[in-house]
């Protein structure tokens, strides 16, 4: 999809690799709706074209608001990036609230906002519905049994948005980082717990705005799994090629990096 003159809408937007997008899809030509929970005013303000909205995507009626707003402004929207995630949450004793909440921001923010979108997109014969899930969403998150599920749902949510809707004229993307140098990596424990530094010493970590320009490129080609850490691919080969090696080789990294 080119860009140039297409509205889209940013979830997690206001920092991170959700402001990156922004201003990346805004010099692109798009209009941009730049959602968050917090403040956007650092991002939308002084750009032409863009607009800040105040969102918590990790409602229906959060999404639905989101869209409300955002078709008010600008028209129908023609891409919409559920990038908005949180980490948090360890092992079995994660709280049932913390589940809870991982879930709706990580994973039903996508259903709902899709929910909403795509009878729309099928009406016009086109629409585009991109996803941020996680390399952690391929393989697993050392460290955080929350994070590691809700990101491997939201693969599975992208590839059956595909798989379904692809013949009617809609597109899906899904953008699955390693590391990137963002408050969610900084925050360390507060975050993805210690599994924090197994993503840092599985590789390199990224600016966000170095994953911006991967994105615009795999959007710019309607390609679906968008890789910004190109190793990815090879771990998920790994994997598929054995699993029991893959799981003991991830067994041993946790033991060096957590000890346990
Ligand atoms: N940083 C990494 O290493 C990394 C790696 C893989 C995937 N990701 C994913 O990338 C996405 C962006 O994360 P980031 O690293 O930029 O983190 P970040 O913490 O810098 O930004 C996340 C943004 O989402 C917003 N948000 C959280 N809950 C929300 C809600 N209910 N409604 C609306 N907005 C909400 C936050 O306010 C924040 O601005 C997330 O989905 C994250 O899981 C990050």
């Amino acid at each position: 999809m080119d860009l140039a003159g297409r509205h889209v809408v940013v979830t997690g937007a206001a920092r991170g690799i959700g402001a990156a997008l922004a201003r990346r899809f805004h010099a692109a030509g798009a209009s941009v709706v730049v959602a968050d929970l917090d403040s956007v005013a650092n991002v939308a303000d002084g750009l032409a074209n863009a607009v800040g909205v105040i969102a918590d995507v990790s409602s229906e009626a959060g999404n639905i608001a989101l869209i409300d707003r955002a078709e008010r402004v600008f028209g129908p929207i023609d891409l919409f990036f559920a990038n908005a995630g949180i980490g948090g949450g360890t092992d079995l004793d994660t709280t049932e609230d913390a589940w809870q909440h991982a879930f709706d921001v990580n994973v039903n923010a996508h259903r709902w906002a899709a929910k909403h979108l795509v009878p729309g997109w099928l009406a016009r014969g086109e629409g585009y519905f991109c996803s941020t899930a996680s390399a952690a969403g391929l393989l697993a998150q050392i460290g955080s049994a929350p994070y590691t599920m809700t990101k491997r749902a939201a693969v599975a949510f992208a590839e059956w948005l595909s798989i379904t809707y692809g013949n009617r004229g809609i597109r899906v993307s899904c953008l699955c980082p390693q590391g990137v140098n963002t408050d969610m990596l900084r925050a360390g424990d507060a975050a993805v717990g210690r599994g924090v530094e197994v993503v840092r010493a599985a590789g390199i970590v990224l600016e966000p705005e170095q994953v911006a320009e991967v994105v615009a490129t795999a959007i710019d080609d309607e390609r679906f799994l968008i890789l910004p850490h190109p190793e990815v691919r090879d771990y998920m080969v790994l994997k598929a090629d054995d699993p029991d090696r893959w799981l003991a080789g991830m067994r041993r990294l946790q033991a060096r990096i957590l000890g346990v």
